[in-house]
């Protein structure tokens, strides 16, 4: 369904729909259906996770196996193909670098992104009873998988030296979140998952501790949470247009709270219990640093993750307001009747309709596309 959204929004008439196809297979790949082929390609991949389909594989090997196709193809060659496109399309239609600019840096990315990213599957099938071959092919791979995450980096800083170049963009509360992903993406996927983990022989004893719990945090929440977070402000900053007063600094404050939670995590708890962990690994093994004997010797560290927790979770408390708040475009009149007084500023009635005085970003079929 969200597939078909994106594709209705791209090429919103059957002509252009038409077109765009026709560009596809005559070779002519733009940026629209880079991104509209990495929608596909999420929910393509999530199929093979319910494989077999008819009944339960008795083999917890192969079921490990589909389900990694899931979880590691999915973040680390679907979501971060999404990312990069969807970072340059952004940066295409706020007229801050050229389509052709955006499209080789995007092609560029996608092709280190596939090369690493799929075969990297393999450093979650060391130990998993798959062939030893994964080993050496794991090991490369997901090595090469470090590179695009530092293009990403260099592009962000780049992004920050156009935007403050350019006086008034609207979208800074937007792209403060999309910089925040490339650099939770370069340190929670890069450094913590790329250059701490994925050494076979590190990956043999820290498999499933603490180190692989500040991993999956920091990855999937730093680089993509932020990313989506991001993506929702950018739509809400485009319907609130020049018609509707938005204040950015809720969106500020809950990023910086978010930030902070994550640092408080790996500062208070993740770390410590997983360097622990890996030692108590090397000491008396997997079985018991895992075991709640191990656990019981961390408590402390364990109830300290509660600042972590709770400056997040206000962090996702204010942001949930700031979002219902910011509907106001899209229902003036729902927003008005719950919250009267709140929206006295509001312009006439249904002024604000989706889109009205909102500007414009793409145009789909312009000399440009
Ligand atoms: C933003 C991208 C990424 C996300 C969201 C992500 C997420 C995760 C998650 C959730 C896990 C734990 C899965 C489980 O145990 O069931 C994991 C494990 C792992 N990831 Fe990532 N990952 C990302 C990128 C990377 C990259 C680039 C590398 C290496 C180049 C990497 C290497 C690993 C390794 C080696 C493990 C296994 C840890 C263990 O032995 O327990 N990840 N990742
Ligand atoms: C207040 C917020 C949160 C709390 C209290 C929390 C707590 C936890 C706990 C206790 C675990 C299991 C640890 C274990 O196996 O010993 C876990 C696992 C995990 N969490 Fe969170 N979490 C929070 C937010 C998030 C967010 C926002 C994301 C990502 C968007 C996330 C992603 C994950 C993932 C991917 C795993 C599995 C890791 C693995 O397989 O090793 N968590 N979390
Ligand atoms: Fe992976």
């Amino acid at each position: 369904m969200w597939s078909w959204l994106v594709c209705r929004a791209f090429w919103p008439s059957r002509a252009l729909w038409w077109d765009a196809a026709r560009h596809f297979w005559t070779g002519r790949i733009r940026l629209e259906h880079l991104l509209w082929a990495a929608t596909i390609n999420i929910a393509v991949l999530y199929v093979f996770g319910m494989i077999p389909l008819t009944g339960v594989e008795s083999s917890f090997t192969i079921t490990d196996y589909w389900r990694w196709w899931v979880v590691h193809l999915w973040v680390e060659q679907s979501f971060e193909f999404y990312a990069a496109a969807m970072s340059a399309y952004l940066l295409m239609g706020l007229g801050l670098i050229s389509r052709n600019l955006a499209e080789r840096a995007v092609y560029f990315e996608i092709i280190l992104v596939f090369l690493g990213g799929v075969l990297g599957t393999g450093h979650h099938l060391y130990w998993a009873g798959a062939p030893n071959l994964w080993i050496p092919f794991g090991t490369m791979f997901s090595f090469i998988e470090v590179l695009p995450l530092v293009l990403l980096i260099l592009e962000s800083i780049e992004q920050r030296r156009l935007i403050k170049a350019h006086q008034e963009f609207k979208y800074g509360l937007a792209y403060n979140y999309v910089i925040g992903a490339a650099f939770w993406n370069f340190v929670g996927a890069g450094v913590f998952g790329g250059g701490t983990l994925n050494a076979p022989l590190v990956n043999y004893y820290e498999h499933g501790t603490f180190l692989t719990l500040n991993h999956a945090h920091t990855a999937l929440f730093g680089a993509f949470g932020l990313l989506g977070i991001g993506l929702i402000y950018f739509c809400l900053r485009y319907v609130a247009g020049d018609r509707y007063a938005f204040k950015e600094g809720p969106g500020y404050t809950a990023f910086w709270l978010y930030n902070s939670g994550l640092i408080l995590w790996i500062t208070l708890n993740f770390f410590p219990i997983g360097w622990a962990q890996l030692n108590a690994v090397f000491e008396h093994g997997l079985a018991y640093a895992r075991s709640p004997a191990f656990y019981a010797t961390m408590s402390i560290w364990q109830w300290l993750r509660i600042f972590g927790d709770v400056v997040f979770a206000i962090g996702a408390l204010l942001m949930a307001f700031d979002f219902f708040m910011k509907l106001r475009p899209i229902f003036p009149e729902h927003l008005r009747r719950l919250l009267p007084g709140a929206l006295a500023t509001d312009p006439e009635p249904g002024a604000g309709r989706l889109g009205a005085g909102a500007t414009r970003m793409i145009v789909p079929g312009s000399p440009e596309s």
